[in-house]
Parts: structure tokens; sequence; C-alpha cells
């Protein structure tokens, strides 16, 4: 099987992740609020471009079915309802409701993304639970596409890390497996890091900016490894939770 990494939908053909599984992460913060959401009762966060489309689609729902979330320059959205916070996103707030969410780099990935196989958001507050379904995708020789979001356009450091650490769970003891290079290069930046997720972000452009943002909080949700086992699946344009509900 092959493993493949992409920093940024742009460095992609559609050939790359055709009738492919594709990951989608982006650690800071969006693939980790989507997945604090989820786990929280979310009924589906439905992923947008721009905060015009959220506006646009929010009139289609109730009112009280819907929250409008997002963030630019890592703020919330003014007449929103939440920002990207992953700790706005508690079960009081978002249990029941369809989450229109738009966000600078992860949603803008995710949306780009068509011809996969399957979709899935993927953080390091769901890597067990994502980590083995997608193993067992491999073992079944299914392909797999990691898609780091990164930070306008360019690379960035958590979540080339956060891909190395799927990359080696996912083909761990897996015979004939092919990396490219930058799959191959994420290897060796989560061997770094290893556990130090603090370490990490102090280390990234978006970490460090998030704390000087007064985001900290949100770094120490962010590192926590395993804390929201849920399986966000992106199909039909909105990503819901795998589970008793939703078989593949
Ligand atoms: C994004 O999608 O660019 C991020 O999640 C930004 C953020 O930290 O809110």
């Amino acid at each position: 099987m092959r493993l493949d990494v992409f920093f940024g939908g742009h460095q992609m053909t559609a050939a790359d992740i055709q009738g492919r599984v594709v990951l989608v992460i982006d650690v800071l913060r969006a693939s980790t609020t989507v997945a604090v959401a989820l786990a929280n009762g979310a009924r589906a966060v439905i992923p947008f471009e721009s905060s015009d489309e959220v506006i646009a689609r929010a009139k289609q729902f109730e009112r009280s079915d819907v929250l409008l979330a997002g963030e630019r320059r890592m703020r919330a959205i003014p007449g929103f309802d939440l920002g990207n916070s992953p700790l706005e996103y508690t079960a009081e707030t978002v249990e029941g409701k369809t989450v229109l969410l738009t966000t600078t780099n992860g949603t803008v990935a995710l949306v780009g993304l068509q011809g996969a196989r399957d979709v899935v958001v993927a953080s390091y507050v769901n890597l067990s639970a994502v980590s083995a379904m997608i193993r067992a995708a491999a073992r079944g020789a299914a392909d797999v596409a990691i898609v780091c979001a990164g930070r306008d356009r360019q690379f960035s450091l958590e979540d080339a890390a956060c891909a190395g650490r799927y990359a080696r769970a996912v083909t761990r003891r897996l015979a004939n497996v092919r990396l490219n290079d930058a799959a191959q290069a994420c290897t060796l930046l989560d061997k770094r890091y290893g556990d130090g997720l603090d370490r990490l972000f102090e280390d990234s452009e978006h970490g460090r900016a998030l704390a000087e943002a007064g985001f900290t909080a949100d770094l120490a949700v962010c590192a926590e490894v395993d804390a929201h086992p849920v399986i966000p699946i992106y199909q039909d344009r909105q990503i819901t939770k795998l589970g008793p509900d939703r078989e593949r």
C-alpha cells in the first residue's frame, strides 16, 4: 500500500486522492475542534470556506438547531455563536446541534477534497480511534493520503509531526508499505518530538501565535492524545461521527 503526505491541498492532483482513504489534519485547531464537537454530541459539523456561506446555509435551518462558528486570524467571527476554540464546544453548547464552521485553513482543506473513498478528520485527540480505522483499511490494501492543512498555504510543523504519528501508527508491521518523501520526513519529526507536544507547539509558528493571542489553554486541549476517541467522517458535505448509528 502507499501512504503519501501532502502539505496543503494545492500540492495534490485529483489523482493523488482518487479512491484513497484521506486524512485531513489541522491540529491547531480546526481538526481538534471538530473532534471535540462531535465527541460532545454535535449532530454534525459542516465545513465552509467563507463566513457568507455559513450565514446563507444557516437560513435553511431552524435557528435553534444550528451554531454559526469559526475564526479569522484566530478570533471568533463577529455575530457568530462560537469561535474555533475547542474549549467552547462543550456538551451543554453543542449537543444535538449542527455546527456550521469556517476556518482559515482547516475547513478550506476539507471542502477542497473530492473523489476520495473516505475523508477522515484527524488530530492528536482522536489518534488511536482514527489510526485503528485507517490501519484496517490499509490491511485491506487501501492507499492512504494525509493532507496537512498547514498555515496560509505553508508547511506547518504540528500538522507534519501529527501526520508522522499517523503514518507510523497506520503502517506499523505492515508489509509492502511505500511512503513518499514527505511522509518519511513527517515520521522523523514525530520521532523527534515524541510525546513532547508542548515543545512541538512552542516551536511551531501557529502554536506561538495562538499563545500570544491568549489561547494557551487551547494548546493544552489540542495536546490531549486520545481524549476524544471519535472518528469524524466527511461525507455528503458534512462531518459526522462514525459509530453504531453510522457504520461503514
Ligand atoms: C485554521 O483552520 O486555520 C485554524 O484552525 C486556525 C485557528 O487556530 O483557529
